[in-house]
C-alpha cells in the first residue's frame, strides 16, 4: 500500500525507521520513462519515495504551468504497480512557506544559462530550489533520474558535489516510443500531424551518432540536414562533453536538440563515440 504524504510532518511519520531511502522526484503525468526510475531505483533502498510536485519556480511567466497535465489517480496506480513506498505530494505552500518570491534560491552558474537555460533563463533555478528543498525534506540515500533531461542531470550531480548533499546521483537512460519519439508529459499538447513530426528530432540524432566517426563538424552537419529536411527550425543543435563543455574528438560526446514542433518545445539528446575528424 502506497502512503500518501501531503505534510513535511506526514511525510516525517512515512520516514520513520527507514534505513536506506531511495527517491525519484517528478511533476506527476507519470508514463513509461518515469515507471522506469521507479523500477530502477526500487532495489536501491529499503524505502522508495516518489514525489508528485508541479513546480511553479521552474515555469516561466507565460509557459505551460496552469496546462501542465494533471492526473494524480493514475500516477498513483503507477507508483503502486512500481511498488513506491511513499507519495509525498505537497502544497506549493508546504514547499514555498515564505512564498515563491520570497524564497531561498539556489543559482545554477554558468552552465544554467546554456541550452536550456538560454531559452528559460530562470528554468534551472527553480529546478534546483526545488530539488534542493525535496532532498532536504526527504533525505535520501540516493535518488534517480533521467538522461532525457540531460542538463538538469548534469547541473544536479554538480549542485550535490559543489553542496556536499551525500546524496548518490544514479542517471537513467531515455525511454522512447516504438517510433523513437523520447516519452514526455508534454507529448500529449502534440495534433497527430506534429506528433508524426516530432520523430525528426530522434532521427537527427541517429543520424549525428551515424556520423561520429567523422568528428564533431560532421555530427552537428549531419543532425541539422534531417532536421531541415522535415523543415524543422531547432532552437539549437549542439555538442558537448558529458559535463556540458567542449567536445573532445576521439572522446564520448553528448549531441543535444531542441525544436519546437508546433506549439510544444520538444528536447532530446543522445551519447557519441566522437572520432578525431577529418
Ligand atoms: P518530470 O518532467 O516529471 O520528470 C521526472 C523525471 O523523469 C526526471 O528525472 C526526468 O528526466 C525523467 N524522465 C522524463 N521523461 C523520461 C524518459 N522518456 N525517459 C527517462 N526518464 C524520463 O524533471 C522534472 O519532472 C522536474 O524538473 C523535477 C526534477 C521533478 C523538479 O521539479
Amino acid at each position: 500500500m502506497v502512503t500518501i504524504a501531503r505534510t513535511r510532518e506526514e511525510l516525517e511519520t512515512a520516514l520513520k525507521g527507514a534505513d536506506r531511502v531511495s527517491f525519484v522526484p517528478t511533476m506527476g503525468a507519470l508514463h513509461d520513462g518515469h515507471q522506469q526510475l521507479l523500477e530502477f531505483a526500487r532495489p536501491l533502498g529499503d524505502r522508495l519515495v516518489a514525489s508528485i510536485f508541479v513546480n511553479p519556480t521552474q515555469f516561466a511567466p507565460g509557459e505551460d504551468l496552469d496546462a501542465y497535465p494533471r492526473t494524480f489517480d493514475a500516477d498513483l496506480e503507477r507508483c503502486e504497480a512500481a511498488g513506491v513506498d511513499v507519495v509525498f505530494a505537497p502544497e506549493v505552500s508546504t514547499m514555498y512557506p515564505n512564498g515563491l518570491d520570497e524564497t531561498v534560491t539556489v543559482d545554477p552558474g554558468p552552465l544554467g544559462s546554456i541550452l536550456e537555460g538560454a531559452a528559460r533563463p530562470t528554468h534551472f533555478r527553480g529546478v534546483l530550489t526545488v530539488v534542493a528543498k525535496l532532498f532536504g525534506l526527504v533525505r535520501p540515500d540516493v535518488a534517480v533520474f533521467g538522461q532525457k533531461d540531460y542538463q538538469q542531470l548534469v547541473l544536479i550531480r554538480q549542485m550535490v558535489d559543489e553542496l556536499a548533499m551525500g546524496i548518490e546521483i544514479v542517471g537513467c537512460p531515455t525511454v522512447r516510443e516504438p517510433d523513437g519519439l523520447a516519452r514526455s508529459s508534454r507529448n500529449v499538447y502534440l495534433t497527430p500531424e506534429q506528433r508524426e513530426q516530432a520523430t525528426v528530432l530522434y532521427r537527427a540524432l541517429q543520424a549525428g551518432v551515424a556520423a561520429g566517426s567523422r568528428g564533431p563538424e560532421a555530427v552537428i552537419e549531419a543532425a541539422r540536414r534531417v532536421l531541415a529536411d522535415e523543415s524543422v527550425e531547432p532552437d539549437y543543435v549542439a555538442l558537448t562533453s558529458p559535463r556540458l563543455g567542449a567536445p573532445v574528438p576521439g572522446e564520448e560526446a553528448c549531441l543535444l536538440i531542441a525544436a519546437r514542433v508546433g506549439k510544444p518545445r520538444l528536447i532530446d539528446n543522445i551519447t557519441i563515440a566522437l572520432g578525431e575528424g577529418a
